[in-house]
């Protein structure tokens, strides 16, 4: 294999392994931050156990997603030190602000929340966890600066071969950040929500094995988990469209790689609902279609026709020069249709679990198909961000910053075929072993459930408390 195609395939793998824990922890800190004030309001002890049972899964994502975050960018400066020093310039203004001040807020604050429990009064106390939210969406936003560079470039000045920074203001007005950013929190908002009810259905399935009180905390978090999905469903479903629509105009190629389509449309424009693609003959294979649609999901009108991947591979090729512009089709028209696929589905389970779980008949506790359903949905979001990253980053294809500079160029010069397949097998090492510990203390922490969990802390507390002055005199 040749050193760009290794070099993508362990991108690929550090950045889809690192953004299952990224969208986790928002969402599960979001969930846990609303639990918290919803105890201040009502001052009901449930709502306290329950949100220091699913702060302890917070914290463990929150690990996870740092230890993984410092690979990725190790990966970065290994593997692609020329796209490093092109995007230098621009990359280190929003890189520095993310690290200096989203992440240190979410940490201070992070390590505030947890020790500070018998300390300082509830109000103070939640606003800790409302500042550790806070921070870690600023943090994802910074991010998204840099990676909007790469969609759309803006706020540059080309010189000495790499892209100089000549307007910060630009690179936040970029109107791709907000795209992604609106999207990227409402996706990470239906995480936590459907993560928080799946969880509670998978440990309700086991009724047996559990209190009163851990039965009635999982019911009260499920129904808190499924009103959030819904909320989060609703809110990728109008930030997703906005997106296209800006993307039929800012990466038409994109647009039409995630449609199959290799001729222009017609006008009015039919969508294609399932199809494969002969990507080596530039020919569908075969392809359902569905009158009017695409027209409706691009413009939101009954006409318009959308231009097709031939006449734009010659646009582009007259624009750059002679290449290969054709993205993945195949891999990009499925993924685009599994992303929404999960968003649909996620919108009518928590609808129509919300409906079952109301207060006059709480009917879905009672019915094992109906929790597994719920239970089942917690792997979705996992599946969807990974699928809705690969449509934006293959999409860009064959750039790693769009119309300026391609992946050919990017690959750091000195490393070698052997040494990235060696690299490739550590981190795939790594990550499964990470997978695995993750996946048996969050195993741990459900079976264990919220009343053992108080038990244990009543215990332990002592030696966890660097404010307590028995844990220093001991
Ligand atoms: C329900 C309808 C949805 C629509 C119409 C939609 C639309 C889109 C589009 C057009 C993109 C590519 C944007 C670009 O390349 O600039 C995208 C990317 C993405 N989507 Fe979705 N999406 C939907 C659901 C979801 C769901 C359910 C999730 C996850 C839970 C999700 C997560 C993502 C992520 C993480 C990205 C990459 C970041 C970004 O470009 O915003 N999407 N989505």
């Amino acid at each position: 294999m040749d050193i760009v195609t290794l070099a993508r395939f362990q991108f690929a793998m550090t950045t889809i392994f690192h953004y299952f824990f990224v969208p986790f922890s928002i969402g599960v800190a979001l969930v846990v931050a609303i639990m918290e004030t919803m105890y201040v309001i009502k001052k009901d002890e449930n709502y306290k156990k329950m949100t220091k049972f699913w702060g302890n899964i917070f914290l463990l994502s929150f690990a996870v997603g740092v230890v993984t975050g410092i690979i990725q960018e190790f990966q970065f400066g290994m593997n692609w030190s020329a796209y490093s020093r092109f995007v230098g310039d621009i990359f280190g203004a929003p890189l520095a602000v993310e690290a200096l001040l989203a992440f240190f807020l979410e940490s201070t604050f992070l390590g505030l929340w947890m020790f500070t429990w018998q300390r300082v009064g509830p109000k103070l106390h939640v606003s800790f966890m409302w500042l550790v939210t806070l921070g870690s969406i600023l943090s994802a936003f910074w991010i998204l600066v840099a990676n909007s560079f790469m969609q759309h470039p803006t706020g540059y000045t080309y010189r000495n071969g790499r892209a100089e920074m000549n307007d910060f203001g630009a690179l936040l007005k970029n109107p791709q950040v907000w795209y992604e950013f609106s999207h990227v929190i409402m996706a990470a908002i239906l995480m936590g929500g459907i993560l928080i009810a799946g969880m509670s259905a998978f440990r309700l399935l086991k009724k047996h094995t559990l209190s009163e009180l851990s039965t009635s905390i999982f019911k009260k978090s499920l129904r808190v988990g499924l009103g959030i999905a819904l909320f989060g469903s609703l809110g990728v479903l109008v930030t997703g469209d906005m997106q296209m629509q800006a993307l039929v105009e800012d990466q038409p190629m994109k647009f039409a790689a995630t449609e199959g389509l290799y001729e222009d449309s017609d006008d009015p424009a039919s969508w294609t609902a399932v199809a494969w693609m002969d990507e080596a003959e530039h020919e569908r294979v075969f392809g359902i279609h569905v009158p009017y649609v695409l027209s409706i999901l691009s413009y939101h009108s009954l006409s318009g026709g959308v231009e097709g991947m031939e006449s734009l591979n010659e646009s582009l090729t007259a624009e750059y020069g002679d290449d290969n512009y054709f993205p993945p089709v195949n891999a990009m028209f499925w993924s685009f249709r599994i992303m929404v696929g999960f968003g649909m589905l996620t919108l009518l389970v928590s609808m129509v679990g919300l409906f079952f779980t109301r207060q006059k008949s709480p009917s879905l506790y009672k019915k094992p198909w109906m929790l597994w359903t719920v239970g089942l949905m917690t792997f979705a979001p996992f599946i969807a961000n990974t699928c809705g990253w690969l449509v934006t980053e293959l999409g860009r294809y064959p750039w790693t910053v769009y119309g300026m500079f391609k992946m050919e160029d990017s690959v750091s010069p000195n490393v070698t075929p052997a040494s990235l397949l060696f690299s490739n097998i550590v981190y795939f090492l790594l990550f499964g072993g990470l997978a695995v510990v993750m996946f048996y203390l969050v195993v741990r922490e459900l079976r264990k459930g919220p009343d053992q969990q108080e038990e244990q802390e009543k215990e332990e507390e002592p030696a966890t408390d660097p404010f307590d002055g028995g844990t220093f005199n001991e």
